[in-house]
């Protein structure tokens, strides 16, 4: 069975084209990113555990689920898996949050590891990690790499575009994460920029460039 899930929801495939149009600015580019986190949460959350808690209404008593308290982290690849936090914490707001600050060479496009920041006890959260783009996979396979190195068990890598062959890196890297992907799109271009993707999320995130 395939861990990796492509988003289907007509809401994700909506923002991620208006993400995609070069005319979106700053503002909306960022409203949107942390929606479709929010909307991506949603799905990577679908399993969390419950339990029955009694809960009385106007009407009768009954045994009903409630979550179980299962511990969380959102870890975001610096700078662009910033932009997707705060709409996955709208979905679980107590989930502790860490940083993993990769960059990709300009030139050989290889990661490069500049801060890691972890909340403690991570092997025993379900971690969810964003970022926005998973081109080469150079930086999603690094960024899993020091979360096993940190203990973790269950990661839960999550972008908006994704290259195949990024995708596919990462799948044999790591075939036992689950990875959720907002789309795959057509292929990497000479720079390892997703074509058509939608440019340089960290710029278009913040403004930058
Ligand atoms: C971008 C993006 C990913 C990485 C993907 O970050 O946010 O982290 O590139 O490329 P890869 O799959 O080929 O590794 P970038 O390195 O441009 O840094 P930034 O977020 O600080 O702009
Ligand atoms: N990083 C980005 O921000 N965009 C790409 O297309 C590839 C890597």
């Amino acid at each position: 069975m395939s861990n990796t899930f492509i988003m289907d929801h007509p809401l994700v495939k909506h923002k991620i084209t208006l993400l995609r149009d070069e005319r979106t600015g700053t503002k909306d580019f960022r409203t949107l990113v942390g929606e479709i986190g929010s909307l991506m949460a949603y799905e990577a959350l679908r399993d969390l555990p419950t339990e029955l808690v009694l809960v009385k209404s106007p009407v009768a008593q009954s045994m009903q689920p409630v979550l179980a308290g299962k511990k969380l982290a959102v870890v975001p690849i610096l700078r662009a898996g910033v932009g997707m936090v705060d709409g996955i914490l709208a979905m679980c707001p107590s989930a502790k949050v860490g940083h993993i600050g990769l960059y990709r060479d300009e030139v050989t496009h290889e990661p490069h590891e500049y801060y890691c920041k972890l909340p403690e006890h991570m092997d025993e959260r379900l971690t969810i990690v964003p970022d926005p783009m998973l081109a080469t996979g150079g930086s999603a396979v690094d960024a899993v790499n020091m979360l096993k190195e940190k203990g973790c068990k269950d990661i839960r890598f999550m972008c908006i575009i994704a290259a195949p062959e990024g995708l596919k890196r990462l799948e044999e890297a790591h075939p036992d994460i689950k990875i959720y992907v907002g789309c795959v799109d057509e292929k990497l271009n000479e720079n390892a920029y997703i074509v058509p993707g939608l440019g340089d999320a960290g710029d278009r995130i913040f403004g930058t460039k």
